[in-house]
């Protein structure tokens, strides 16, 4: 390996010491490959020398066959990690490097330029202190530098190093260098920056990147590894009021009950008053307990495990805070929200929310409006698809404990997780709590469930009927109530087509559509159960994930999944409200077993087909079943 140290040779021990002690910078490239992004990467990691050396022998031979650069050198080609960047000049993915100098050690996360890539970007930057952002002299502020400044502010980065490539190309014309710069602090001022850096370089030639060039005379500022080296980034969490997501709460004996996490921010010692803020309950830290032994202080980015002088209630997922600066609990909060999956944003469904150790059920409840990150102009939708950006509520099966992102990194993200295939679908960024929530109380009344359900002698349950149009759910479920009527059951039916003439009257039949259709009928019908009655709901329900949200509102045995599987064909062939038709000659679209998905029930508590059995017959059965 080629190494710039003499250290290295001399002293080994010493220089191991040496980069053990020195800091660690992380870092993002935003830029496309005509800025010259993987050259000034190439460059940084070579000119620090930590190349192998076969990997230089590699890479003379294949500047020689593919490089763009004649007999030189080609950098770029250092960032070979995707073969496809070679092939079509492009990168495609996020590719984090290392690599250090005597000073600092580094790590850089090098994203695609190109727009379809948000979700590499912020997910390459949301570790970064820094963003290097790259413009072409000739070219000057693009809209992609603009898309690139509002993503690396959308997750926090607040010092921005705006490299003016190319410089070489415009003669290292000063009035040049001094145009882009003007023009991007006045395009930047509202982004929330701290600090702007402009720095003339050509990646290419080498000058200002890491030595000082005599070209540009007339710029008295730092190289770009000068900068890097000394831009102070890394304490800001640390100065940052304490914070510990409890991981797990460690009790191997009755003698010891520690709690674990990574301190999210802040700093904390054995005597500091802590409050999980769910509970409202304070305590003291008794001791920090690590593997090399108990710890005076400990601070943001350490594992710990503390101990406190009091028996609070404390679990996985809780907060511990500082209660000087508490955090915010609440279940519903205003976020940016990033979309990362193929499978569009349906407002309405229940994801999973991860936000530090804890996990809870989140839906998004309103999209008040999305993002263009070309222009940054506000757009309205109802859905987010891949790579896009929202401003939306979230409403939280219960609440959480969290801070602003804007005021802490480390307890304002969150990622949502699609709960029937664990897919990382979102990635959030909290603006500010929703106080509407926390100052909305349950009431508790008198008459309760079980009080109504006993005057009317009966069990109150749902029976959700879920199945293709034509199916003969309804059918069904009419002949169904008419039995439990006879019996003196106090029942009611919620048939889809009745309910969206009046409650859902507001909703076609996109998927966004329906999940809220079925989102606003399971609530409908837990009234009802909870009125006592028992209800019968007919909807074509077509998404697992929606019947699921449903049966997890009642208890267990109040929800019961009739699937009534009649094959297409015979719906079809049925088609008695000659849908079936409209949907086959492209009239009708998005129709349910032709152009929009039927997701089968997998454990339906009972499955019956009405191209088999008469309706009559198997509306008797469901009703001895359950009734008899
Ligand atoms: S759901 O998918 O959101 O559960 P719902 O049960 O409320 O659907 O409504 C289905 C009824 O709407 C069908 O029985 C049919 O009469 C009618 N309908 C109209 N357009 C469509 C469509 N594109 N897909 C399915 N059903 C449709």
């Amino acid at each position: 390996m080629a190494h710039q140290s003499d250290l290295i040779a001399e002293d080994i021990l010493a220089y191991l010491k040496a980069q053990e002690e020195k800091g660690m910078l992380r870092f993002i490239t935003c830029g496309s490959v005509d800025d010259g992004k993987s050259t000034l990467i190439g460059r940084l990691l070579w000119d620090s020398k930590l190349v192998f050396e076969d990997q230089l022998a590699a890479l003379e031979v294949d500047s020689k066959k593919v490089g763009t650069q004649g007999e030189e050198i080609d950098y770029a080609l250092l960032l070979d990690g995707l073969q496809a960047e070679r092939e079509q000049g492009i990168t495609i993915d996020v590719a984090y490097r290392f690599f250090s100098t005597d000073k600092r050690k580094f790590i850089v996360a090098d994203t695609p330029g190109h727009e379809q890539y948000t979700r590499n970007m912020v997910t390459g930057a949301s570790t970064a202190g820094v963003a290097v952002i790259l413009v072409d002299a000739r070219k000057g502020v693009l809209t992609q530098t603009r898309r690139h400044s509002f993503l690396v502010s959308l997750v926090g980065i607040r010092k921005i190093i705006l490299a003016i490539n190319k410089m070489d190309l415009v003669d290292y014309d000063a009035e040049r260098y001094e145009t882009i710069c003007d023009e991007y602090r006045e395009f930047a001022k509202d982004l929330g920056f701290e600090e702007i850096a402009c720095i003339p370089i050509s990646a290419l030639k080498g000058d200002n990147v890491i030595e000082r060039t005599d070209v540009t005379s007339w710029y008295d500022g730092p190289t770009l590894m000068e900068y890097l080296e000394t831009v102070q980034v890394s304490d800001r969490q640390t100065q940052l009021p304490f914070r510990l997501p409890v991981q797990w709460v460690n009790r191997p004996n009755l003698d010891f009950r520690g709690f674990s996490g990574t301190i999210a921010s802040g700093t904390v010692r054995p005597g500091d008053e802590v409050i999980v803020p769910a509970s409202g309950q304070k305590s003291h830290v008794e001791r920090i307990v690590t593997m090399d032994g108990d710890l005076d202080e400990a601070m943001a980015g350490q594992a710990v495990t503390v101990t406190l002088t009091d028996e609070i209630d404390i679990s996985r997922g809780d907060l511990l805070a500082s209660p000087e600066a508490r955090p915010s609990y609440a279940d519903q909060f205003e976020a940016h929200l990033v979309w990362m999956h193929e499978e569009t944003l349906l407002p309405g469904r229940s994801y999973l929310l991860k936000c530090g150790a804890t996990t809870v059920p989140a839906q998004i409840s309103d999209l008040k409006y999305k993002i263009n990150v070309n222009t940054l102009i506000r757009e309205p939708g109802k859905t987010l698809d891949l790579n896009e950006i929202g401003v939306c509520n979230l409403t939280l099966s219960k609440s959480i404990s969290f801070d602003p992102y804007k005021e802490n990194r480390g307890t304002g993200n969150f990622v949502l997780i699609d709960r029937m295939t664990n897919a990382t679908v979102g990635a959030g960024m909290i603006d500010f709590p929703l106080r509407r929530a926390t100052n909305i109380h349950w009431q508790s009344i008198d008459i309760d469930k079980k009080s109504r359900a006993e005057l009317k002698g009966q069990k109150p349950r749902v029976l959700w009927f879920t199945g293709l149009s034509g199916a003969g759910k309804s059918t069904i479920a009419n002949m169904v109530e008419k039995k439990l009527h006879s019996l003196g059951k106090h029942s009611y039916l919620l048939d889809g087509d009745n309910v969206r003439h009046g409650l859902n009257r507001d909703l076609g039949f996109t998927d966004a559509d329906r999940v809220e259709n079925i989102r606003r009928v399971a609530e409908v019908s837990k009234l009802m159960v909870d009125a006592g009655l028992v209800v019968l709901v007919s909807f074509i329900s077509p998404f697992r994930s929606e019947r699921r949200m449903a049966r997890e509102l009642f208890e267990s045995g109040e929800f019961v999944e009739v699937y009534v599987n009649t094959p297409i064909e015979v719906c079809e062939e049925r088609d008695v409200k000659g849908l079936y038709k409209k949907a086959r000659s492209g009239e009708l679209k998005n129709f349910t077993g032709i152009d929009s998905a039927y997701e089968a029930p997998e454990s339906a508590e009972i499955v019956v087909d009405s191209s088999s059995q008469p309706a009559e017959e198997i509306a008797e059965e469901i009703v001895r079943q359950l009734f008899g």
